[in-house]
């Protein structure tokens, strides 16, 4: 307000008896409006209505903040307010004109409010036309031309009841600053000014963990920063003055959540040569996880690998391009649980990564990958050209019998054997898995593995895949003929 002290004086002794407006309360950061008690005296709602009308209108480097609607149009339901209940400072008398405005209501803003405000994708969020905000224009010319400027926002509401009329009520009136509108617009759900959900966690000191953010995208999908931002508010109550303040948010994205995305194929196989031949000697390996879960490890990945941001992404095997899992990484050695089944064939590799969509991260150019998944290596049955091979198939463990072509009389031979499946080596031959087993003439003929000198048979337990199962295979009097090695 750029009047001269006299007159701000004049005014200020003129209205003191009238107005008692000293008692509305200035929110200037998110912390802030974790301290309004939105969901009980506060509806929900207004900070949809707050989040739509901090990325509507405009804020320049100076913090001036100006209208992109005409709101004596009635724009999104806006219209003049008069203040004659005195809730906000009497308008300030002098050559420049002010004057208040409210918007939000829903009857009348649903030509051009947003989907979002007038129908949220969560039921505690919906409005019952209460809350509004309240802005106060400074009018440049007579007249309205485009870029008004705004001086002061407000949130308030109608009282709920009825004998009040349609007044607001000042007990649950706030003041908006510039800096919380600032902060607000961080969380657009504008497409190109999206920032990552990741970004925007750390920078604002949330506490979500990434399988909350991964819910949050599930429910809120193109509107999870909205939905990030409300969780802080609403689920983060917590005091924290001490919290450092978002750090300048000028700094490029550092961070993304997982969501597997289709992989834009930058693949060339020098560079995974350089990957792993040159100056990283970097490792990547699948091992068993648990539920039968591929787990991905990484040792050696270089620190100014890690500063340019990658992720291990999970593959069905060595020609496959679909990424069915990824992660980004931060630490040179370290492991994941990944949620993907375990079959033999799976690889893990190592990509350099983009923002996509602004706050998905997906892999780039990839750095270098690791061995496929194997199945260990089967065994041969004592005295007899024939084999037994543990195997993984969906996180299950299975065995495999590859009988010698020429071994035509096996199945009488093993007509009372049979395949059991154990726990680890150190189980007798007694304490096979109960129901986890099978007589070798029941085996099913695979049709997957093809080999030119075995037959091959096949049996799917139902047993998880966990380090140190066995699979043997036992005569009828309990003699063990080959055992496998243990599953790693
Ligand atoms: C995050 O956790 C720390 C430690 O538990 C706590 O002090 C801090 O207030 C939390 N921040 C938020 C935003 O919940
Ligand atoms: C894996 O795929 C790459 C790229 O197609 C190829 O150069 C490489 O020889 C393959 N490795 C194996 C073990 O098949
Ligand atoms: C992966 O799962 C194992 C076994 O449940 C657990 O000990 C480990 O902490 C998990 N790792 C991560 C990074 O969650
Ligand atoms: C073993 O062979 C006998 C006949 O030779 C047959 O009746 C029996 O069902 C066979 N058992 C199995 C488990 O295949
Ligand atoms: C079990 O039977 C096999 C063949 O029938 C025989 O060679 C072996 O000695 C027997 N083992 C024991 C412990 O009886």
């Amino acid at each position: 307000m750029k009047l001269s002290g006299g007159l701000v004086l004049c005014f200020a002794a003129l209205f003191l008896s009238l107005t008692p407006v000293h008692g509305i309360k200035r929110l200037h950061t998110i912390n802030d409006l974790k301290n309004v008690d939105f969901g009980r005296s506060v509806p929900k709602h207004s900070l949809l209505l707050l989040h739509w009308f901090a990325n509507t209108i405009d804020i320049d480097n100076n913090d001036v903040m100006r209208l992109t609607f005409d709101p004596n149009l009635g724009t999104y339901g806006s219209h003049h307010y008069g203040n004659y209940e005195r809730i906000l400072d009497p308008l300030p008398h002098g050559n420049i004109r002010y004057r208040y405005y409210t918007v939000g209501n829903l009857n009348r803003g649903q030509v051009d409010l947003p989907v979002y405000v007038l129908h949220p994708p969560r039921e505690e969020f919906r409005g019952r036309n209460r809350d509004r905000i309240i802005f106060r224009v400074r009018e440049q010319t007579t007249g309205w031309s485009a870029g008004e400027t705004i001086d002061e926002v407000y949130i308030t509401q109608h009282f709920e009841n009825s004998n009040e009329g349609t007044r607001y009520d000042p007990a649950h009136t706030y003041r908006i600053t510039t800096n919380l509108l600032r902060q607000i617009r961080e969380f657009s759900v504008e497409e190109n000014q999206r920032n990552s959900l990741m970004e925007l966690r750390d920078d604002f000191g949330s506490n979500i963990s990434d399988s909350h953010l991964q819910n949050l995208l599930a429910v809120w999908r193109e509107l999870a920063c909205l939905g990030l931002l409300l969780f802080m508010i609403l689920e983060e109550k917590y005091n924290q003055n001490n919290k450092p303040r978002p750090a300048d948010r000028r700094t490029p994205p550092h961070c993304a959540i997982n969501v597997p995305e289709e992989i834009q194929n930058h693949y060339s196989p020098l560079q995974s040569l350089r990957g792993v031949f040159a100056q990283d000697q970097i490792h990547l390996e699948v091992t068993t996880g648990p539920n039968g879960k591929a787990l991905i490890h990484w040792r050696d990945v270089p620190e100014d690998r890690l500063n340019q941001q990658v992720m291990v992404v999970l593959y069905k095997d060595n020609s496959s391009q679909e990424a069915l899992y990824s992660k980004v990484i931060k630490t040179s050695d370290g492991h994941v649980n990944t949620s993907v089944l375990l079959n033999p064939g799976l690889q893990a590799r190592l990509h350099k990564t983009r923002v996509k969509y602004c706050f998905w991260t997906v892999a780039a150019e990839e750095i270098c990958r690791g061995r496929e998944f194997e199945n260990p290596d089967k065994v041969r049955l004592q005295d007899y050209d024939m084999y037994l091979q543990l195997f993984v198939k969906d996180g299950k463990a299975g065995a495999r019998l590859f009988v010698d072509k020429t071994f035509t009389y096996w199945r009488s031979q093993f007509n009372k054997s049979w395949v059991g499946f154990y726990e680890n080596e150190h189980k007798t031959t007694q304490e096979y898995e109960w129901w986890q087993w099978q007589w070798a003439t029941k085996f099913q003929p695979a049709s997957t593995t093809v080999d030119h000198f075995h037959d091959v048979y096949e049996y799917h337990s139902g047993m998880t895949i966990t380090p140190g199962v066995q699979a043997r295979f036992i005569l009828r009097n309990y003699s063990v003929l080959a055992r496998t090695p243990s599953w790693r």
